[in-house]
């Protein structure tokens, strides 16, 4: 039984009719802007799954061919990540009005085709090929911004394990990955004009298990694969506190023009630029460098400046450093994200994105804070910690696929699978309304988390949840929130985590086709600590 996960705005299968054969024969059939692209893609997939040629060509479609079409009016409202899928007797047809959504419409027929799909090593399908199941889809997201954020920061993860992540977060029609460049126990990007930032500033991670950094060719790299998936790359550089590691690789963005040394503990709120007029000259040059050679190397429209728990910061320092750091921000041409403590501010550039990250229940100022930005002209991507936050532990304190126990609990406490399903978005935050929300986000910080079994363990399955509150349609519009249809998707998902090695989370619960059995060991080894040379 197929499973879409986020579920579509609208499916009609109908399992008794003739289904749809991926055959040796079978070629995809582009046309319109950018849908040869989009189907070369697919074809690196399904080729390597299957072994068969899978030519991508012009023309007329026959029965046991996939046309990819572009063209403006595929789909109602010319929503521009929308896509609609007939597949049967007749072939598969997947339109959209833009490449973009041509491509989220190609992570649906992944999910429609049997799981080895997934596999890397030419599967071999039957000579009477592998099915698609008849079905009509029409499917477009309720929000602009649906993303996952990864913390390279705390612990360094290989330009290769972001890729992997990237490819599976596609999967799940997320189009935004955000890149925690730079914390307090790390500086994880290459910027030319100040580069002790990746000599000292990159030498650390938590715990001592070595650091790393991005070239601008890594960058690259990632933002390039991300790019062919649809998905833009959200870098933060997060400011004004957060800031221990380059403030130990430059004594004179510190106050006292002493360097303080690396850190690799998890203490927060301790570290802060220098907001005194003696380092004005010091710190503003160290905005705009960081923020042009950042800005230079994303193609997206974003730049994420932090702007969280800068707790050694007064108040006054706090808006006087936000307003140059995102003015330096902002003259680079970028959109800027800023953690909802930013809100504070009164003088941000018009159309500032605030992220939301108190709880489901508001603590503290973070409404308030979270409605400057919409009343500055912005909007607001919600990612409420108690259950969005993917390094949340999860309950029962299960053993991770290393055996330790992951995660942390200070966000209320564990988050079920249930808990990172079953909220609303709007209504958290009192007066933002559906129009003011850009979009959802899940983070996953990394504290605890060194290793990509680890990763992926505390990342799915409750990215899926999060991915189906951004993408289906809220129960008001007319969608629906079955805890148990979800875990029985969930389960056929897992047959496609279980084909690509996913040391996903099996949580209770879920009808997961393969049962956890004793002895499972990870398909990867501890990652070796990326040690610089
Ligand atoms: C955060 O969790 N400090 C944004």
């Amino acid at each position: 039984m197929a499973g879409i996960i986020p579920a579509p705005v609208s499916l009609e299968l109908r399992d008794d009719a003739t289904p749809f054969r991926l055959t040796e024969s079978s070629r995809l059939v582009a046309s319109g802007e950018g849908a040869a692209a989009v189907a070369e893609t697919f074809a690196g997939l399904a080729r390597a799954a299957t072994g068969f040629e899978l030519p991508v060509v012009g023309g007329a479609a026959g029965a046991s061919d996939l046309e990819f079409v572009v063209g403006i009016g595929s789909v109602p409202g010319r929503a521009i990540e929308g896509y609609a899928l007939e597949s049967g007797a007749d072939g598969v047809r997947l339109a959209a009005d833009t490449a973009e959504g041509l491509f989220r419409g190609t992570q649906t027929l992944r999910q429609l085709l049997p799981a080895e799909i997934e596999r890397a090593d030419a599967a071999r399908a039957p000579a009477s090929g592998w099915t698609v199941p008849a079905a009509s889809v029409a499917d477009a997201p309720r929000f602009a911004y649906r993303g996952a954020m990864l913390d390279v920061a705390r612990h360094f993860f290989a330009v290769d394990d972001v890729l992997d992540l990237v490819d599976r977060l596609a999967l799940l029609k997320l189009n935004a990955l955000h890149l925690h460049l730079t914390d307090d126990q790390g500086w994880r990007i290459e910027i030319e004009s100040w580069p002790e930032l990746t000599g000292i500033g990159a030498s650390t991670s938590v715990d001592g298990h070595g650091g790393g950094f991005y070239t601008k060719d890594d960058y690259r790299r990632i933002v390039e694969y991300a790019a062919a998936r649809f998905i833009t790359i959200v870098p933060e550089i997060d400011l004004p506190g957060h800031t221990n590691a380059a403030l130990s690789a430059y004594p004179e963005l510190n106050c006292d023009g002493v360097a303080p040394p690396p850190y690799e503990g998890t203490e927060v709120g301790f570290s802060s630029l220098c907001a005194s007029p003696e380092r004005e000259e010091a710190t503003d040059r160290f905005l705009a460098d960081i923020t042009r050679e950042v800005a230079e190397i994303t193609p997206g429209p974003w730049l994420h400046l932090g702007g969280d728990e800068s707790l050694a910061t007064s108040e006054a320092d706090f808006r006087d450093l936000v307003r140059r750091m995102t003015r330096a921000g902002a003259a680079t041409g970028k959109t800027i994200i800023g953690w909802h403590e930013m809100g504070a501010c009164r003088e941000l550039r018009a159309g500032t994105i605030g992220q939301y990250w108190s709880f489901v229940e508001p603590a503290g100022d973070a409404v308030s804070l979270t409605k400057s930005f919409v009343g500055q002209g912005g909007r607001v991507i919600l990612s409420p910690a108690d259950v969005a936050y993917l390094d949340m532990k999860y309950p029962d304190d299960p053993e991770g696929p290393l055996g330790a126990v992951l995660g942390l609990d200070w966000a209320k406490g564990p988050t079920s699978l249930e808990e990172a399903y079953g909220w609303e978005p709007v209504g958290i935050v009192p007066g933002i309304g559906e129009s003011d929300i850009l979009g959802i986000e899940a983070p996953l910080w990394t504290e605890t988390i060194a290793t990509v079994p680890e990763l992926e363990f505390m990342v799915f399955p409750r990215v899926a949840a999060i991915a189906e509150i951004a993408w289906s349609p809220s129960v008001a519009a007319g969608g629906s929130r079955s805890e148990v249809d979800f875990a029985a998707r969930l389960a056929a998902l897992g047959t496609h985590l279980d084909t690509l090695g996913v040391s996903y989370h099996r949580v209770a619960g879920v009808p997961w086709a393969r049962p956890l059995r004793t002895g499972d060991v990870p398909r990867f080894l501890p990652m070796t600590p990326h040690i610089l040379t």
